[in-house]
């Protein structure tokens, strides 16, 4: 290692920020990995400990009124069978992952248009009724202010919702001329503003996407400030019109979570599903390089295979019907250890 590489490093980590030709220089090699990796889990440590956070993952519906070009669940996917679960098969979840000792629920979606705002605010109240002690965060996308008002005062505390690219460029080219980066960040701050917990986001190694639009993200994360900052590599879907792209790269992803450890000391930072998915190793890696959150499937089985935003996704068949123990070994095996509090954002 050079004594540069230290040096910038070091400079991350005492004034949380670099210049962009800093961040540049790291991202474009693996010479700084070492450093930084050891780096971002000497941070994790002194704000978290070895705690990973366990956040039970629902994934309600896959209908999508969007066509976003990337993503497996997008509208013109005719591929795919399409499926709704019932407040009741939500609830089962929710008492499972209890028993398991889940404390945070994450109802995750499609922008399914049969979900109007009295319909979800049911769903929310119920479970916040059934279990007053857990934490109910909701990753369902854009939606009004008045919406995110009312889920709020349904009882949902968090919210999820990447910002998928804070380029306006590389945005539009993700996304269909229905969808824009203004609306996306005017949600952002509209639920910070009611008083989420806020959590955003981006792929690593989407379809065009270079050096300078990671930086444009890590900019806009900083402009943020979220709780919650979920990264994963994309991965590609024969179903959707980048099916020809690479797949992002876990060197790269890894990098960057520890980048966000050291630029966010205090944030959640998942080691993602997508992650585990380009490489059998990647949860654990991800923990390693700084990441303090997973989020197991509590999904009914039947549907798991349905819920496929990108090819091969990993916890989609017979076996995975328990993420819980899965993952629970697999952290050990990393050196970290699983907690079941609700692990709110520590600022
Ligand atoms: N590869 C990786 N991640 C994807 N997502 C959607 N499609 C893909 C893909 N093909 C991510 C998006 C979304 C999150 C739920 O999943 O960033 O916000
Ligand atoms: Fe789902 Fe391992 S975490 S099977």
């Amino acid at each position: 290692m050079t004594e540069s590489a230290k040096d910038l490093v070091t400079k991350l980590y005492e004034t949380r920020d670099l210049i962009d030709e800093e961040f540049r220089t790291l991202l474009e090699t693996d010479e700084y990995d070492e450093e930084l990796f050891k780096k971002a889990d000497q941070v994790r440590r002194e704000h978290y400990g070895d705690k990973v956070y366990l956040r039970g993952l629902i994934e309600f519906t896959n209908y999508c009124r969007n066509n976003c070009s990337y993503c497996g669940i997008r509208k013109s996917n005719q591929n795919l069978e399409r499926y709704r679960l019932s407040k009741e098969q939500i609830l089962n979840c929710c008492r499972e992952g209890y028993e398991l000792g889940y404390r945070t629920f994450v109802l995750q979606g499609g922008e399914d248009i049969y979900y109007k705002d009295k319909i979800l605010c049911d769903i929310i109240s119920d479970i916040h009724k059934e279990f007053p002690d857990c934490a109910i965060t909701l990753s369902v996308g854009e939606r009004s202010r008045e919406s995110y008002q009312a889920l709020f005062d349904a009882g949902a505390r968090r919210y999820l919702l990447r910002h998928e690219a804070a380029d306006d460029n590389l945005y539009r080219r993700l996304h269909p001329g229905t969808m824009s980066l203004e609306n996306r960040k005017k949600c952002l701050f509209d639920l910070k503003e009611i008083g989420y917990q806020v959590g955003a986001g981006f792929m690593v190694g989407a379809p065009y996407q270079t050096t300078e639009n990671l930086i444009a993200d890590l900019r806009f994360l900083q402009e943020l400030s979220p709780d919650m900052i979920g990264i994963g590599p994309y991965i590609k879907h024969k179903d959707t019109p980048m099916k020809w792209f690479k797949n992002g790269s876990m060197e790269l992803t890894l990098r960057l979570v520890a980048i966000l450890r050291l630029m966010f000391p205090y944030a959640l930072l998942p080691s993602t599903t997508a992650l585990g998915t380009i490489d059998p190793k990647g949860r654990e890696l991800g923990l390693q390089a700084g990441a303090n959150v997973v989020m197991p499937n509590l999904s009914p089985v039947d549907v798991r295979d349905k819920y496929a935003l990108y090819e091969n996704k990993i916890c989609t068949g017979e076996e995975s019907a328990q993420c819980r123990n899965c993952l629970e070994m697999r952290v050990l095996a990393a050196g970290y250890e699983v907690v079941t509090d609700r692990g709110d954002v520590k600022r």
